[in-house]
């Protein structure tokens, strides 16, 4: 006998069904609606602690250990390889760019790792880092901010947030999430090969520009432009003695606390996701294995919350010895590196490390630490809601806007040392006979760290050269001969320009042990331009003060360029005077390479002290 149910009575059942299913609860006949909500990690708005503890409770060992892993592409076959070993992050160590370098393929490359990423059960995004130091320097096209040294001699904390805002959105318009900037070193010895990428020889000039970070990291990480910045290279990188780039920096811990602490101090004030260990040793022991100062100094007493990663290989030198091994893994993960730039090499790292984890040497709480504070920093960029390149930035990629950015800090950059007889600002209507081997070249005056790691000489990229500056700035550009050798200087010129001083080059390529000296070429340019009798500027494109004092008598003005980068014009702009000379010395410039290291307060007597500057 079958019963009717009065029709009334179905409406009713049907409306109560819906109303049932909309509240979320399993309604009759409906599918297992638990199964359609999403897991809570995946909920966006829930607080970020609790999607980090649900997804690592979803997580196996193997997937922990792939977020600590930070390869370089040039190590994945192909984008699923990073599925296959559940990697979490990637990386372009310099110059590692797809083909063609442009900002569309490094958007298009961008998303398929990140597809890959999300091909994998929990699908958790991938991290991917690159060093924008000054600007986004390995993208073709994109602007080229002048290096630290310069910002540091501009000495303006918001125009440094500013460039870290126009490169994250440069960074963000390729897909690019992480930067491994700023480098907060205090450089102490001009030998080192990286002095240009400090700000300063003194806490008080890094401190100042970590509004970097700021700019880099928006005021919230999940805004569209936002990306990951890094404090390196924790700590003392830039006290090593003699200047050697990954050396040993020999001094007392007051000394370390109080001239290389405080900039990670005010990067962790503002909010920085992670720091990157240095290469370097204090008193004979390496940062990567120090468990003092990355356990109890930076993650203990200064309260860091971020993830801390390795430099390249950086636990591979733990033992002295080739390669790395699971002794160097656990030792450097149990001094608190949470994520390891392998970078090559990644099968034999994961299963070193899970070797490490199941023999008890790494513990799983340690494994776990690392991971909340990983995972933590990719919820909070807003990776999982947003996974792909936001297409809209990409165009900011080289953007007239940016440039007239970098045109702004390279004019504020430069520093006048010498200006006898007023010879500078030059006049509109000067004859003028530019000469040296960086006067018409964007990659000398970019210097390291610009489409390729060391940087190169030529067209290396989009910009403007400094003679390109000078030309477009004078009344009648005939009026403006290049003769890289300053051959052919005559009274009939008013002033001769000599763009001399250092090729690109970065770390501990650019160490200089043996003198600080100019080169022969530049020796021989300024000696033809002298022996013409004609008023003579020297402009220097260098990555740090050089030893002049034997040939600075014979030259009328003297201009610290530093190292602009793509946009030359604004070092025209102070010669000409439309932008008045206003940068101070950020580092001490030595009277003789024998005075290394110099540095304010140290009683030697200086060519020209820390903070000198004249103007117009
Ligand atoms: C380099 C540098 C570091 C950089 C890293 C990735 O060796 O020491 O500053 O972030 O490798 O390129």
């Amino acid at each position: 006998m079958t019963y009717r149910t009065p029709r009334r009575l179905l409406v009713t059942l049907a409306a109560l069904a819906a109303a049932v299913v909309a509240l979320g609860a399993p309604g009759p006949g409906s599918p297992d609606t638990a199964a359609a909500q999403p897991p809570p990690y995946q909920d966006p708005g829930l607080p970020v602690d609790e999607r980090v503890e649900d997804l690592l409770g979803r997580m196996t060992l193997a997937e922990k250990i792939g977020q600590m892993t930070l390869v370089d592409r040039s190590a994945l076959d192909s984008p699923s390889d990073l599925a296959t070993h559940r990697i979490g992050g990637v990386l372009s160590g310099g110059g590692s760019a797809p083909t063609p370098n442009t900002a569309e393929s490094w958007a298009d490359m961008y998303d398929a790792f990140q597809d890959a990423a999300l091909s994998t059960p929990l699908a958790i995004p991938v991290l991917y880092g690159v060093d924008a130091v000054h600007g986004h320097n390995n993208v073709r096209g994109a602007t080229i901010f002048p290096h630290n040294i310069g910002l540091g001699a501009a000495g303006d904390p918001t125009l440094v947030e500013r460039i870290g805002r126009a490169t994250a959105e440069e960074m963000a318009g390729t897909g690019v999430d992480w930067n491994f900037a700023p480098c907060l070193c205090v450089a102490r010895d001009d030998r080192w090969g990286r002095t240009y990428e400090s700000f300063g020889e003194t806490p008080e000039l890094p401190t100042a520009m970590a509004t970097l970070v700021t700019g880099l990291q928006g005021e919230s990480l999940g805004d569209p432009a936002s990306v990951l910045a890094t404090a390196k290279h924790y700590v003392g990188d830039g006290g090593t003695a003699g200047g050697d780039d990954q050396g040993d920096t020999r001094i007392d811990e007051a000394e370390l606390r109080a001239v290389h602490l405080p900039p990670y101090r005010e990067a962790i004030a503002r909010g920085v996701g992670s720091v990157m260990v240095s290469y370097s040793s204090w008193n004979g022991e390496k940062l990567h294995g120090h468990d003092y100062l990355v356990n109890e100094l930076l993650k203990g007493e200064l309260g860091f919350e971020g993830f801390v990663v390795s430099d390249w290989a950086g636990v591979d030198q733990l033992d002295g010895r080739e390669g790395f091994t699971g002794a160097e893994i656990s030792d450097a993960v149990n001094a608190g590196v949470d994520m390891v730039m392998v970078p090559h090499d990644h099968v034999r790292f994961v299963e070193l490390l899970r070797a490490e984890v199941e023999a008890g040497r790494v513990t799983t709480a340690r494994v776990d630490d690392a991971n909340r504070r990983i995972l933590a920093r990719k919820f909070e960029l807003g990776l999982f809601e947003r996974p792909h390149t936001d297409r809209s930035l990409t165009a900011t990629v080289g953007s007239a806007e940016h440039r007239e950015l970098a045109r702004e800090a390279v004019a504020a950059s430069q520093v006048l040392l010498k200006n006898d007889g007023g010879t500078l600002p030059l006049a509109g209507d000067a004859r003028i006979l530019v000469a040296g081997k960086n006067a018409d070249d964007i990659g000398h005056q970019s210097g390291g760290w610009t489409i390729s790691w060391q940087g190169g000489s030529g067209e290396t990229t989009p910009g403007t050269t400094i003679l390109e500056g000078i030309r477009a700035r004078a009344g009648d550009a005939s009026q403006v001969v290049y003769d890289r050798e300053g051959e052919g200087v005559d009274g009939s010129y008013d002033v001769a320009v000599a763009v001399v001083g250092e090729t690109p080059y970065a770390e501990g390529a650019g160490d200089r042990p043996d003198g600080l000296g100019l080169d022969e070429e530049d020796r021989a340019t300024l000696a033809n331009l002298r022996a013409s009798g004609v008023p003579l500027v020297v402009v220097l494109v260098s990555g740090r003060p050089l030893d002049v004092a034997d040939e600075i008598d014979g030259w009328d003005a003297l201009l610290a360029a530093w190292l602009p980068g793509t946009e030359g014009a604004g070092v025209a702009d102070v010669l000409y005077g439309d932008r008045a000379p206003t940068g101070t010395l950020p580092v001490t410039w030595m009277a003789d390479v024998g005075q290394q290291p110099i540095n304010e307060g140290d009683g030697q007597q200086p060519l020209f002290p820390y903070g000198f500057g004249l103007t117009y």
